[in-house]
């Protein structure tokens, strides 16, 4: 059975040992978010702060910072296995007549097991607060120049106006007041996408932000599912089992009837304001931006919910381990659309849209260049700032072998490509302006006299036979 809820998450990790629970009071402003750099940097537990400085709310965080977590969350240590039954599904054949039906039952009876419940009511609904405050929420100040306090893992669910598709993507928001927010959507994230629709044709958007839900649901918040693809039957497919939902009390939206708290109300294109500064998961404060207003018009929530957070700043801190899943899941469909791909990688340093490195098993000609100009038309591999494509005999996690591959494969005139005036991710801090930079291609493959090197490939040395056997028969003889 999947985990339905963040409380029994939470119970997993302390049976598993990888969670610790602080008694001692602490404060929401600067204090916590202390602890848990300090904790999340030396690669320490989950934490639930159980004594908060005028709340009576617990704090968890940290919870999805190793990936031994994320397996007890997902309840799998095959991430990739996530991505294959999205693949799996597009390769099912929709059935046409009766026995065509009877055949593919078994398959369609997965698809309703995946797709999510609609429940009266649930956890969530215990508590309904239509006089709504943020100020009772234990909502942190994590970086000292920060605007604000800041909801950091926020589900933020909106539907797509037109296709009804719905969505959740983790955006940060900055409280202002009891029921004033600004809503860090990203414009190139399909929440910012839903918003610009409905302000297009001159309406508020109703948004409903979930804090705290079961791990699944969390993880595919973050998960750049693509487009068209509802995120709660993307959720379904992570836990193989559809999540409930309830229906939100003064905004037409379905949240998951297991969340802690949801937060509901509307984000009006004609309330922009300055958002920021917020110390970023780039390691720099992110400077201030015009964003739009979120207006808080009711709370569900359970009798004792727990509030979920994390903290950003410079890697390797707890979003590290949820970009790694979420690049080993996304394999199968990199693979899907690019099939000489045969691993990739973006290292956590890089904060994910700063950099990956693709393998791939080239056949012709310029094939890395293809790969590169492939993905960079591929969802939010779009806002990737260099690719380095190296041969399939490079391991892409091994940093020495990748700049052994570039070092020794490259030419920069000939393979190092840079493309100008191209979308880049909204936090980069060298960007020449805000949203548009230049991306950097490097084909670190060998290359070949049909891609224009006219010497000799230099031979790879390579111990030979009798050497290796030799040594390997004495080798307990030599003391070593
Ligand atoms: C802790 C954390 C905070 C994030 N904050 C933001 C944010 O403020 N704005 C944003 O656009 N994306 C943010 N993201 C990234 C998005 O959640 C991510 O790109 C997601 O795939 C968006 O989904 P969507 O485009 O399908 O809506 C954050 C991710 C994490 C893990």
């Amino acid at each position: 059975m999947p985990i339905e809820e963040l409380g029994e998450f939470v119970k997993k990790l302390e049976e598993a040992g990888e969670l610790r629970r602080v008694k001692t009071q602490v404060d929401t402003d600067l204090e916590i978010a202390e602890i848990l750099r300090r904790v999340m940097y030396a690669k320490g537990p989950a934490l639930l702060f159980e004594n908060v400085k005028n709340y009576d709310i617990p704090v968890l965080g940290n919870a999805f910072g190793s990936l031994k977590r994320l397996e007890l969350g997902l309840e799998t240590s095959d991430f990739t296995e996530i991505g294959q039954r999205i693949v799996d599904m597009t390769k099912m054949d929709i059935p046409t007549g009766f026995f065509d039906k009877i055949k593919k039952l078994p398959e369609l009876s997965k698809i309703t097991d995946i797709a999510p419940k609609m429940q009266k009511s649930g956890p969530v609904t215990e508590i309904f607060e239509d006089l709504p405050s943020f100020e009772k929420i234990p909502i942190l100040k994590t970086w000292h120049k920060d605007a604000a306090k800041f909801i950091t893992f926020g589900l933020v669910a909106t539907k797509h106006p037109q296709t009804q598709v719905r969505n959740l993507g983790v955006y940060r928001m900055q409280i202002l007041d009891k029921t004033h927010a600004i809503m860090h959507w990203q414009k190139h994230k399909r929440g910012a996408h839903h918003y610009d629709i409905k302000k297009d044709a001159g309406d508020k958007i109703e948004v409903a932000v979930i804090i705290g839900a079961d791990p699944a649901t969390v993880f595919s918040a973050v998960a750049p599912v693509p487009e068209g693809l509802d995120k709660y039957i993307f959720a379904g497919i992570v836990r193989k089992s559809g999540i409930k939902t309830v229906k939100c009390r003064t905004v037409d939206l379905e949240v998951p009837a297991n969340a802690e708290l949801v937060l509901e109300g509307y984000v009006d294109p004609a309330d922009i304001r300055m958002e920021g500064p917020f110390g970023d998961h780039t390691g720099y404060y992110t400077p201030p931006e015009p964003y739009p207003v979120f207006t808080l018009t009711g709370i569900m929530r359970r009798q004792k919910p727990i509030y979920l957070t994390t903290i950003v700043g410079k890697p390797i801190l707890e979003d590290a381990f949820i970009g790694k899943v979420i690049e080993r899941s996304f394999l199968p469909l990199i693979k899907l659309f690019q099939p000489e791909v045969v691993d990739f990688s973006m290292p956590a340093a890089g904060w994910f849209q700063g950099m990956a490195i693709i393998s791939i098993k080239k056949r012709y000609p310029g094939q890395a260049k293809k790969v590169m100009m492939g993905l960079w038309g591929l969802g939010q591999l779009a806002l990737t700032k260099v690719f380095i494509v190296v041969d399939d005999d490079i391991n892409v996690h091994d940093m020495d072998q990748v700049i052994w591959a570039v070092t020794t494969r490259t030419d920069a005139a000939r393979d190092v490509m840079i493309i100008n005036n191209a979308p880049t991710d909204t936090l980069d801090p060298a960007s020449p302006l805000l949203n548009l930079g230049s991306k950097l291609g490097i084909d670190a493959t060998q290359k070949t006299k049909e891609e224009g090197y006219q010497r000799e490939i230099q031979e790879l040395v390579k111990v030979d036979e009798d050497t290796m056997n030799l040594v390997d028969a004495k080798w307990s003889s030599y003391g070593i």
